[in-house]
């Protein structure tokens, strides 16, 4: 199967040169070219050639995109987007002047969402999760990231790693398990901490590295999750086990989590709100991700994590949703994509670096899938527009006009 993507506007190919990731000022040179149209065989990139000289005969399908981008196929290399049940009286207690933090330790927060997701069936929860992937891929999303993490005992947390499984089954696109047993210690343990540590690393872990159901195990070390002491005991555990790591750390506190993670050389390192300056430079020359989520500053209403100066010291960015029930319920990437360069200053080429080839690394993608370049997945987000510059320009709209996963569209907008 031979395929012709015709004469864009632009190819923003964020092209590597096989490196498959950007760091630091890199992240500003996404190499668009004009001109040229994209040749495709059995779902890979095959060569770029120029549209003057391309003749359709040759080709099993030609679609035509003239006046339209292409971009890598988005990915999303952070959502907890397999839950049940809404906090949206949380939010409206924020807005009363609670913290998110005071409402966690007082029966709210992701422990109201565990007693949701205990009470739902497989079905409830792949069909919830299933709406929201549509979304994202109706947004131009092609890979995606969800984290287990609501689940919190044995049953409850195999029970969404399964439910992560049928998705991976059912969606055209590349879906990353990540095992987040340590997201915070389950009611019936808060006075047990040693005995909620024990599940996770003598039952979960062994019985997820031996089933095959997640790819990385991810912690939460914060004042109202993990220590430091506690995620080391689990990375510890799940690295013997052989299985990846990645970190949520510095949302809201520095305990020494950040350490544990560049300790066990963690794929990622998520949220960084309040990094202390003089960590900063332990992402320069790290290939640890750093993993920005600006729309969890927004909705919450506090601090951006520093991306200037993180780029500013070469670190590896990348962006992401969080979509989740309590601290960013945001499935919106274009509004994100505003939030990163209003809030954070990024520019509209280091966001696009940042959604594609460096999120992809964030989840061990890279080598197939983030930027076009012959011999990766012909992965394609195509949005209405003559510029990259419009996507910015448009936050909080969906430009996108269709979504490509392996040369198969899987989203098309209505034509106008
Ligand atoms: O990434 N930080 C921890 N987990 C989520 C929020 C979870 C929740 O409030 O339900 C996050 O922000
Ligand atoms: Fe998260």
């Amino acid at each position: 199967m031979r395929q012709l993507y015709l004469n864009p506007a632009q190819i923003i190919t964020v092209n590597t040169n096989g490196l498959n990731y950007k760091r630091g000022g890199e992240m500003s040179n996404i190499s668009p070219i004009s001109g040229y149209s994209i040749v495709a065989e059995n779902g890979m990139i095959k060569d770029f050639i120029p549209s003057s000289s391309a003749y359709k005969s040759s080709f099993d399908e030609t679609i035509d995109l003239a006046g339209k981008i292409i971009l890598p196929g988005f990915t999303d290399c952070h959502t907890h987007l397999v839950f049940a049940g809404s906090r949206a009286g949380e939010l409206c207690k924020r807005l009363q002047g609670k913290t998110y933090e005071e409402i966690a330790a007082t029966g709210g927060g992701i422990n109201s969402t565990v007693t949701a997701v205990r009470n739902a069936s497989k079905e409830h929860l792949f069909n919830s999760a299933g709406d929201n992937i549509k979304l994202l891929i109706s947004q131009g999303v092609t890979s995606l990231e969800i984290k287990s993490g609501y689940g919190l005992d044995f049953e409850n947390e195999i029970k969404i790693l399964e439910v992560i499984k049928s998705l991976q089954q059912h969606f055209p696109i590349d879906i990353m398990p990540t095992f987040l047993g340590a997201h915070t210690f389950p009611t019936e343990y808060t006075n047990d901490h040693s005995g909620y540590l024990d599940i996770i690393i003598n039952k979960l872990l062994p019985y997820v590295t031996q089933n095959k159901l997640a790819e990385f195990c991810d912690a939460f070390c914060e004042a109202s999750a993990f220590s430091a002491e506690e995620t080391e005991k689990v990375f510890y555990a799940a690295a013997k086990l052989g299985i990846k790591i990645k970190l949520h750390s510095e949302q809201f506190n520095n305990l020494g989590g950040i350490d544990a993670g560049f300790k066990y050389k963690a794929a990622s390192i998520d949220h960084l709100e309040v990094i202390k300056s003089t960590d900063i430079a332990k992402f320069t020359d790290s290939e640890t991700v750093a993993v920005l989520l600006p729309g969890v500053s927004f909705f919450l209403d506090y601090d951006f994590a520093p991306a200037r100066k993180l780029i500013d010291n070469n670190a590896i960015v990348a962006l992401a949703s969080d979509f989740n029930p309590g601290s960013c319920h945001i499935n919106n990437l274009s509004l994100i994509v505003g939030l990163a360069a209003l809030k954070m200053r990024l520019t509209t080429e280091e966001i696009i670096s940042a959604f594609t080839i460096n999120a992809a690394k964030a989840i061990g993608i890279q080598d197939k899938t983030g930027s076009i370049e012959p011999g990766k997945q012909a992965d394609f987000a195509v949005f209405n527009a003559e510029d990259f510059s419009e996507l910015l320009y448009n936050m909080g709209s969906n430009l996108n006009y269709m979504t490509v996963k392996k040369g198969q569209t899987i989203y098309k907008a209505i034509d106008k």
